[in-house]
């Protein structure tokens, strides 16, 4: 499955329902790559196409939760297990994910080829939609990169990552009660290195019972990711309070760290939970952790020690809003 998407150099995709740039080249480039593929697109992207018309000569996906919706011309899909099946039963290179923002996150994790144009123009845009910024995501690697073009005052590129986990088929899903003692059990393992780096085999991770797992799943969003054998191997919860979400125990299978299962994790929950500010906390000794929660946009604002050589560095998020790109 690939993806191909046009972003300004805040990963900004859209804004009002519109794209932000115009670029004959790039409609054409998007044409070329998409000629006689399965394209697959949310509800609102489709009603911005013009004419409000499938795209000729592709088979039109359209993701939309209203089961009654009809658009002659496309299939509609209302969820995201149908279009995994569906596109099992396609040739993965004959599958593109065009958007927009939510569609995009969704999907990110089962694309192993991204083909972005890079917009530069040289008075801001506005933002409203944005995409994840691939250049800050260890799982992908830009592969390929065009010279610079230009239209009018606009400069771009057409550039290609590529996902080092594209052989890796994980689901991110919400966790069912009866995944609670397998999650707690992998928690126990992935907090193995943390204990290690505190010199503390009795952190609270570790010392978490199942009664406390399941009431922090009834109080909050609990997500699981799933390989393709159906093994858990990554976890994180949240609870939503006063328009903060307070994400915790982002873990995952040791063997499957540092392969994107995480930030595939953190964008889940994010996108889960949807308010105006993300926090979390982690130890001053987890460097990797803060590396990757800063990578995501986070940033520290405030320091607490809570016992003898235990201090906790806590971050915080606030997501695009309507204004320019990464804000506060
Ligand atoms: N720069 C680019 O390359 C590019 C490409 C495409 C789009 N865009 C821009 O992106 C913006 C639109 O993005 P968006 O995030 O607002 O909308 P979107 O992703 O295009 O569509 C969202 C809609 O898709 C449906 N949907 C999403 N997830 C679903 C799921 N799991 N199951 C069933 N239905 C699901 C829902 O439709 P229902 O409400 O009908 O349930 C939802 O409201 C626009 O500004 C557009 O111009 C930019």
């Amino acid at each position: 499955m690939n993806l191909i998407v046009a972003v300004n150099e805040e990963w900004g995709i859209g804004c009002d329902g519109e794209l932000l740039s115009k670029i004959p080249e790039d409609m054409a480039y998007f044409k070329q790559k998409t000629l006689g593929k399965v394209v697959i697109m949310g509800n609102s992207t489709y009603k911005s196409l013009p004419g409000l018309k499938p795209l000729k000569d592709r088979v039109n996906i359209v993701m939309s939760k209203d089961t009654n919706l009809r658009i002659r011309g496309a299939l509609v899909c209302n969820s995201l297990k149908d279009i995994i099946y569906i596109s099992n039963m396609c040739c993965a290179e004959d599958v593109f994910i065009i958007g927009g923002q939510s569609i995009y996150e969704q999907f990110l994790p089962y694309c192993s080829t991204a083909y972005v144009t890079k917009i530069k123009t040289n008075s801001p845009q506005k933002a409203d939609k944005f995409f994840p910024n691939l250049d800050a995501m260890p799982n992908w690697k830009l592969v390929d990169t065009s010279e610079t073009n230009f239209f009018r005052e606009i400069e771009y590129n057409f550039a290609v990552f590529e996902n080092v986990n594209k052989n890796m088929k994980m689901m991110i899903t919400e966790a069912q009660s009866a995944d609670l003692q397998q999650i707690l059990q992998l928690q126990y393992l992935a907090y193995q290195s943390e204990a290690k780096l505190l010199n503390d085999y009795s952190i609270p991770p570790l010392k978490q019972t199942i009664g406390e797992v399941k009431q922090e799943y009834e109080k909050g969003v609990f997500l699981k990711a799933v390989d393709e054998e159906g093994n858990i191997v990554g976890s994180v919860r949240a609870y939503l309070d006063n328009n903060t979400a307070y994400i915790g125990k982002l873990i995952v299978l040791p063997e499957k760290q540092g392969q994107g299962v995480g930030t595939e994790l953190m964008l889940a929950i994010e996108r889960e939970c949807a308010v105006a500010r993300y926090e979390l906390f982690t130890s001053d000794k987890s460097v990797r952790n803060i590396q990757l929660y800063e990578r995501l946009g986070y940033a520290k604002y405030k320091e607490q020690k809570v016992a003898d050589g235990l201090t906790f560095v806590y971050l915080e998020k606030y997501p695009p809003s309507n204004s320019l790109g990464n804000r506060k």
